[in-house]
C-alpha cells in the first residue's frame, strides 16, 4: 500500500458501516447521521432554530470598509494598521518577529498580508494524509503554546485534543496541561461554565461523530494560539480526549478544532468556538474565515495544501467575486441552494419539503459529498461504470471507475457536469473530482470483479440536508462570515477559483 491512510491494520474508523480489518478507509470525517430523529424533526435543538423556516427575513448584510481595521484594538488590528502604511515595496519579505514570550518566529508578509510558517493564520498542508482527505493546521494550545495538527471542522462546535492518558498518545503528539502556565478545568456553578481552582475535576465531556462514534474526556479552559502569538485567543474550552470509539489511529490529525457558526455541544455551559471567540471579541479585523484548500496530486495522492485565514476574504486564488448566502442554522454553516443538478436530472426541486431538499451544510471535516440517498443513487447511475458494492470491508458502497475525469478517458465517457446553484451562481466540480482516492483502487473483490475501480464522491447520507463537503470545497474559494461582533448576520460566500479547470 502506497498510503498511509489506506492501511492493511485494523482501522475500524468512523465510516457509518461496519469496516472490518483488511481494506479500510479512515475517512474525514464521516456523514453526520444524527443530525434527524427517526420522525424526522433536528435532534439538536440549535441545529435549524427558528432562523431556518424564516429565509424571507430581510437580510441585513452589514457594510464595511477598510476602517473596520482602525476600531480593532488589539496587536493584530495595529500591525495590519502599519502594514497598510508601509510602501508596497516594503511589503514583501521575510520577516522576524519575537512572539509574546520572547522566541522568534519567522513569518513572511506577501502581498501585504501576513503569513507564519509554524503556527499560521494562514496554513494548512496536507502532507500527513494524502489524497485530501484531510488538510491540517497547527494550532498552539496552553501557553507557552503547544503546537498541534488540527483538522478544521465547519460541521462540529466542540475543539478536541489528545490527553496525556489516551490512545495513542504515543504515536500521537498531545496536549499536556500540565506543561501550560494558564491551563483550568472546566467546571459548571449555578449553570455557569468556569475556570476550576487546582485539584477539581473538569467538566465530563463527549461528543459524537458520523454514526455515534463517540470521543470522551473532560474539559479545560486554555488559550489557542492561531497563526503568530498575535492571534491568541484565551479562555476558550478545549476537551481532553481520554477514551474515543473506534480508531483515528492512521490519521495525521492530533484534534479536532470546531468552526461551526455557534455552540452544538452536549455540554452544560455551552461552547464558544475560537470563530466565534475571534469575532465577537474583535480580535480579528473582520468576522471571516476564507478557506482556500488546494487539491493533491491525484496520480500519487502527495502534495496539496491551500491556507484558511482568519480576519478577511482572502483573494488568493479567487476568480471574480463573492455569492453570498444566509446562514440559516445558529449551529452550523448550513442554507438554502437554488438548484442542484448532474446533466439533465434536476435532483432538489421542492423548496421548503423533505421529499427532495435545498438544504445544504459546508462541512470541511467531511471529505466528499454525503447527499440524501435519492440523489446519489441518481448521480452514481449516471456516471459511467459506476457501481454500488454491498461488500462492507470498503469504506463506502458507491464506486466509480478510477480514470473518471481524466481528459483522455472523459473524451469517451461524456459524463455529465454536476451544478449546484446557489444565490444566482452556478458552481461546478470537475469531473476529476467525481472521483475519491483516484490514486487507491479498491479491490477487484471489493468491486463485483472490476478493476481499476475507486470511491465515488457521492456517498449517501441524512435525507434532508445535503453535506457539501472537501470535494466541493477544495475546488472552491468559500467564506464564512459570523456577521460583525454580535454575530447577527452570518452568511457563507462562494467564489471559483483561478487555479481549478471546472471543464
Ligand atoms: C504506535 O504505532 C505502532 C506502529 O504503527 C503500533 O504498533 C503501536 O501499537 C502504536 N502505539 C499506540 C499506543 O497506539
Ligand atoms: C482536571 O480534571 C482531570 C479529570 O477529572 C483530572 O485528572 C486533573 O487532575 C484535573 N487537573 C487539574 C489541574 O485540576
Ligand atoms: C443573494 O444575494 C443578494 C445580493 O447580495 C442578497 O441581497 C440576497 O439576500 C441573497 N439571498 C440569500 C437567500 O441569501
Amino acid at each position: 500500500m502506497k498510503s498511509t491512510v489506506l492501511s492493511v491494520a485494523a482501522l475500524v474508523g468512523l465510516a457509518s458501516t461496519v469496516v472490518q480489518a483488511g481494506q479500510s478507509l479512515d475517512v474525514t470525517h464521516e456523514p453526520i447521521k444524527g443530525l434527524w430523529t427517526a420522525d424526522g424533526r433536528p435532534s439538536h435543538p440549535n441545529f435549524l432554530a427558528s432562523r431556518w423556516q424564516t429565509s424571507s427575513m430581510p437580510l441585513n448584510f452589514r457594510k464595511r470598509d477598510s476602517s473596520d481595521s482602525k476600531r480593532l484594538g488589539g496587536k493584530l488590528g495595529r500591525l495590519l494598521d502599519k502594514l497598510d502604511n508601509v510602501g508596497q515595496d516594503k511589503k514583501s519579505g521575510l520577516l522576524k518577529i519575537l512572539n509574546n514570550y520572547g522566541k522568534e518566529v519567522t513569518s513572511w508578509i506577501e502581498n501585504g498580508k501576513l503569513f507564519d510558517a509554524s503556527l499560521g493564520i494562514v496554513i494548512n498542508k496536507a502532507t500527513d494524509n494524502s489524497a485530501d482527505n484531510e488538510w491540517l493546521v497547527n494550532v498552539g494550545f496552553g501557553t507557552l503554546p503547544q503546537p498541534l495538527k488540527m483538522v478544521f471542522d465547519t460541521g462540529s462546535s466542540d475543539t478536541w485534543v489528545y490527553s496525556p492518558a489516551c490512545c495513542y498518545a504515543n504515536n500521537h503528539t498531545f496536549f499536556n496541561p500540565s506543561r501550560s502556565f494558564t491551563y483550568r478545568n472546566r467546571t459548571v456553578v449555578n449553570g455557569e461554565a468556569q475556570a476550576a481552582p487546582k485539584g477539581t475535576p473538569g467538566q465530563d465531556w463527549s461528543y459524537y461523530y458520523g454514526s455515534n462514534t463517540g470521543v470522551y474526556g473532560y474539559v479545560g479552559l486554555d488559550a489557542f494560539t492561531f497563526g503568530l502569538p498575535l492571534l491568541r485567543v484565551d479562555n476558550l474550552p478545549v476537551a481532553l480526549a481520554t477514551e474515543l470509539d473506534g480508531s483515528r489511529a492512521s490519521r495525521g490529525m492530533e484534534g479536532i478544532i470546531g468552526l461551526s457558526t455557534g455552540s452544538g455541544t452536549y455540554t452544560d455551559g455551552g461552547w464558544t468556538t475560537p470563530f466565534e471567540a475571534m469575532s465577537s471579541r474583535g480580535l480579528i479585523r473582520q468576522t471571516y474565515l476564507t478557506a482556500t484548500l488546494i487539491k493533491a496530486d491525484r496520480n500519487t495522492g502527495n502534495g496539496g495544501g491551500g491556507r484558511y485565514t482568519f480576519g478577511e476574504i482572502d483573494n488568493y486564488k479567487l476568480k471574480g467575486g463573492i455569492t453570498w448566502t444566509r446562514a440559516l442554522s445558529p449551529y452550523l454553516w448550513a442554507g438554502y441552494f437554488d438548484s442542484m443538478s448532474f446533466g439533465g436530472t434536476t435532483l432538489a426541486t421542492a423548496p421548503g419539503t423533505d421529499d427532495a431538499p435545498i438544504r445544504f451544510m459546508i462541512d470541511t471535516g467531511s471529505a466528499v459529498f454525503y447527499l440524501p440517498p435519492a440523489f446519489t443513487a441518481q448521480i452514481n447511475s449516471k456516471i459511467v461504470g459506476s457501481y454500488k458494492t454491498d461488500d462492507t470491508s470498503v469504506a463506502f458502497p458507491y464506486l466509480v471507475p478510477c480514470n473518471t475525469g481524466l481528459k483522455q478517458y472523459e473524451k469517451q465517457a461524456k459524463n455529465p457536469s454536476f451544478n449546484l446553484k446557489i444565490n444566482g451562481t452556478d458552481f461546478t466540480v470537475p469531473k476529476e473530482d467525481y472521483v475519491f482516492y483516484a490514486n487507491e483502487p479498491v479491490p477487484a473483490s471489493a468491486a463485483g470483479g472490476k478493476t481499476g475501480m475507486c470511491y465515488s464522491a457521492f456517498q449517501d447520507g441524512p435525507d434532508q440536508i445535503s453535506i457539501i463537503g472537501l470535494s466541493f470545497i477544495k475546488n472552491n474559494v468559500v467564506v464564512f462570515d459570523q456577521g460583525g461582533k454580535d454575530l447577527s448576520a452570518r452568511r457563507i460566500g462562494f467564489g471559483k477559483r483561478t487555479d481549478v479547470d471546472y471543464s
